[in-house]
């Protein structure tokens, strides 16, 4: 159902794999509200071949670019104000990875240049690709970033492991440089804390199948699927959230309000 809430307004879109990722639900979602999108992905990829796949599909750019590099994202910020022909409107940093987790190396024995990777990769990268902006001053007044993540920045989700200090540095990035974005060119920053959602990312957490239905459970209205998150970005990129900043937004279908469900028990 499109709306055009995004029409004439234009966008860079981190994170999108293939067709499950988060990502690429919210570049199509944008797309179809009227958004003139730039695709963007880590160089590796760009060897899977799904990322011109769907910018073929879409219509649109898509540019390489190494969220920890600020080479790359110079690059990428200055090529997308030539292909969308201006300032940018709206940002989704839709990256994560933990090279700990990755590699099944248990919490309390976490390698610590690995888990430097992690955050930069996680979360740096998102104050990074702020910075590069705020300095071109690439982004027009009001316009809207985002960053996707997850609610084990607030509780205990052991098999998390280091994703959990990244989610937290990302979430506290979003309201720092959403203080300053926000004073000097009304720019918002926010994060959604997203449901669990079956993609590469979420699947490389250990017994995720089992957690996403005890979730699923625990949720009064149920896992908040990747479509319904496309949706809240289209909002959040809109100006009909002019005046939302600096938060962290649950989508999780009452998740993160539960203390216990008799539905997990089996009460019911
Ligand atoms: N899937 C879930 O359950 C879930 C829940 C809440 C939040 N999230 C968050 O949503 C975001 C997107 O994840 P997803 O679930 O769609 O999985 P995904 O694997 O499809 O997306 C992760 C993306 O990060 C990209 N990436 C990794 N290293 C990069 C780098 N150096 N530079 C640029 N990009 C890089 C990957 O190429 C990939 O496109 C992540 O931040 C993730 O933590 C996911």
């Amino acid at each position: 159902m499109a709306n055009e809430l995004l029409k004439g307004k234009r966008g860079i879109i981190f994170g999108a794999l293939d067709d499950k990722s988060l990502a690429t639900k919210v570049a199509e979602r944008c797309v179809e509200e009227g958004a003139s999108i730039v695709l963007t992905n880590a160089p590796v990829a760009f060897r899977f071949g799904e990322i011109q796949k769907l910018a073929e599909k879409l219509n649109v750019e898509a540019i390489p670019a190494d969220a920890t590099s600020l080479e790359d994202l110079e690059n990428l910020i200055d090529k997308s104000m030539e292909i969308l022909g201006g300032k940018i409107d709206f940002v989704l940093h839709s990256i994560g990875m933990s090279i700990n987790v990755r590699k099944k190396r248990a919490y309390t024995n976490s390698k610590y240049d690995w888990m430097q990777k992690t955050f930069d990769i996680s979360a740096i990268s998102f104050h990074k690709l702020m910075q590069s902006c705020y300095q071109k001053d690439a982004i027009n007044d009001w316009g809207s970033v985002l960053g996707l993540t997850y609610i084990a920045a607030q509780r205990i989700f052991p098999d998390y492991g280091e994703m959990a200090e990244s989610k937290s540095l990302l979430e506290s990035f979003a309201r720092s440089f959403g203080y300053h974005y926000g004073t000097s060119k009304k720019v918002r920053v926010n994060t959604i804390s997203q449901s669990p959602t079956m993609t590469t990312a979420g699947g490389g957490v250990k017994g995720f199948d089992v957690f996403f239905d005890y979730a699923d459970k625990m949720s009064p209205l149920g896992n908040a699927p990747a479509e319904a998150c496309a949706d809240y970005c289209v909002f959040m990129f809109s100006d009909l959230s002019k005046y939302i900043t600096m938060q962290n937004l649950y989508h999780d279908g009452g998740f993160s309000k539960m203390g216990m469900s008799p539905a997990v028990l089996d009460l019911e």
